[in-house]
Order: C-alpha cells, then structure tokens, then sequence
C-alpha cells in the first residue's frame, strides 16, 4: 500500500486489475465495452481538462466549489492536490486514438463528525457529452475498488444533494447507504441559494 499522491504526476497510469476485487474487474471491462477506460494519477495538462470540464453547468449546478475554488487552475489545483487526494480520470478513445476527458473524480482521506467511522471521502462527475450513458455506476465502483488496491483505502463516505436524483440513484445502486443528512442552503450554478438537504452516506 502506498500513501495517498499530493502532488502532480508525470505520466497517468491504468488501474491494477488484477489486484482489484470482482466487481472492480467487472465495471473496468464494462467500460471497455462502451469505449471507456479509467486511468489513475493527475498531470499539469490534465488538470486544465477538469478545469474546463468543472465550468459546465450541470456541474457548477452541484460542484460550484470545483470551478470556484478546487480547480480554476494549475496552481489551484497543486493545492487541493497538497491535500493528499488521489485522482482519477475517465477517458474515452476517440477514433482517432485520442484520449478525451470524459470524467473525473477523487478519494482521499477526510473525516466528518456526522460520519463517525468514516475515512475515505468520494467524488465523482461525468461530463455533459458522456452523460446519461450509463457510466458512472462502473467508473465509481472501478474507482473505489482501485482505491483499495492502491491505497487501501475503506470506509467510503460522500456527500451530495437530495435534488441531485442521478447521482442519489447512482450511490444507491452502488451499496452507498444513508446516514445523516442536514436541510441547508445550496449555492445554485448562478449564485443564488435554495433549500435543499444535504444527504451524508457511507459504503463499506
Ligand atoms: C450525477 C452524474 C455523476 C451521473 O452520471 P451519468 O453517467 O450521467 O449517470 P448514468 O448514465 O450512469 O446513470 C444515471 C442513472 O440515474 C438515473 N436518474 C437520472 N436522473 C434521475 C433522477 N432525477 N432521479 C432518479 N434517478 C435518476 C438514470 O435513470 C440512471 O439509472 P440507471 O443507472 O439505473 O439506468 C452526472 O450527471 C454528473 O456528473 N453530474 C454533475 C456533477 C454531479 O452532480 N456530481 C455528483 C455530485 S455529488
């Protein structure tokens, strides 16, 4: 096991299958067979992609931090790195044999009061042209699995918004169960604030 990257990296790597659990292995080749891989690791020119890819709308929407502060641009971005968060990239193969940022998302260690037992905290976001195909249930499950394989990382949690149903859905459909959740404000894409609840999830 290794300990979490926190800082950029000169090459993107493949995710060790074989070191991963069953359905880690599955959700790599389901992937596959949509033209999609999960790589592991961040570069300087990778994170302009995020960048980019953080300031559309359905993601501003529910990640406003993400173009807001996490990612506006490199130097920004080696921060949040500094913070040991190791990433990873959802690529689709273009027929040209270009790779394009098609997703991205995060673990790293980070705990929360409302999470007693909680170690590992989870992202996740599909870009806008990739959406509604299908892939973020087995990029997540490739992602936490690669987590463990790596870093040995457990005891998943998340947060995200009850209005946000997609992504409720998906964290249901992929074992993340309820815990606590908290009404709050949420700063819309266009800045203002509407009510909504924040819901807290774990998954073992
Ligand atoms: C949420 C998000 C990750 C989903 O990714 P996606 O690749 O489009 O999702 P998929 O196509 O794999 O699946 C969507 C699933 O949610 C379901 N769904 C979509 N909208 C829904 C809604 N409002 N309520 C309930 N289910 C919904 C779909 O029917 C589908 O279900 P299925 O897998 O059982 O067929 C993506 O839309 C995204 O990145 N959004 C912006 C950033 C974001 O919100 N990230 C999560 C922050 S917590």
């Amino acid at each position: 096991m290794i300990p979490f990257p926190d800082s950029y990296d000169n090459e993107l790597r493949p995710l060790p299958a074989e070191q991963m659990s069953e359905d880690g292995r599955e959700a790599i080749e389901s992937l596959k067979t949509k033209g999609y891989e999960v790589q592991t690791g961040l570069t300087p020119e990778y994170a302009d992609a995020i960048a980019a890819m953080a300031l559309e709308p359905s993601i501003k929407e529910y990640c406003p931090n993400d173009s807001g502060s996490r990612f506006i641009n490199r130097q920004t971005t080696a921060e949040w790195l500094s913070k040991k968060r190791a990433t990873f990239l959802l690529l689709h193969k273009s027929d040209n044999g270009q790779l394009e940022l098609a997703g991205y998302g995060w673990v790293g260690a980070k705990q929360n009061p409302l999470i007693p037992g909680g170690e590992t905290t989870f992202s996740l976001r599909v870009s806008e042209n990739h959406q509604g195909k299908g892939l973020a249930s087995p990029f997540s499950v490739s992602m936490l699995a690669a987590a463990t394989a790596i870093y040995g990382a457990k005891h998943m949690w998340l947060e995200t918004w009850e209005s946000n149903g997609g992504a409720v859905h998906i964290y249901h459909k992929i074992g993340f169960q309820d815990v606590a959740s908290k009404q709050e404000e949420r700063p819309t894409a266009t800045g203002q604030m509407v009510a909504d609840t924040r819901l807290f999830m774990t998954r073992e």
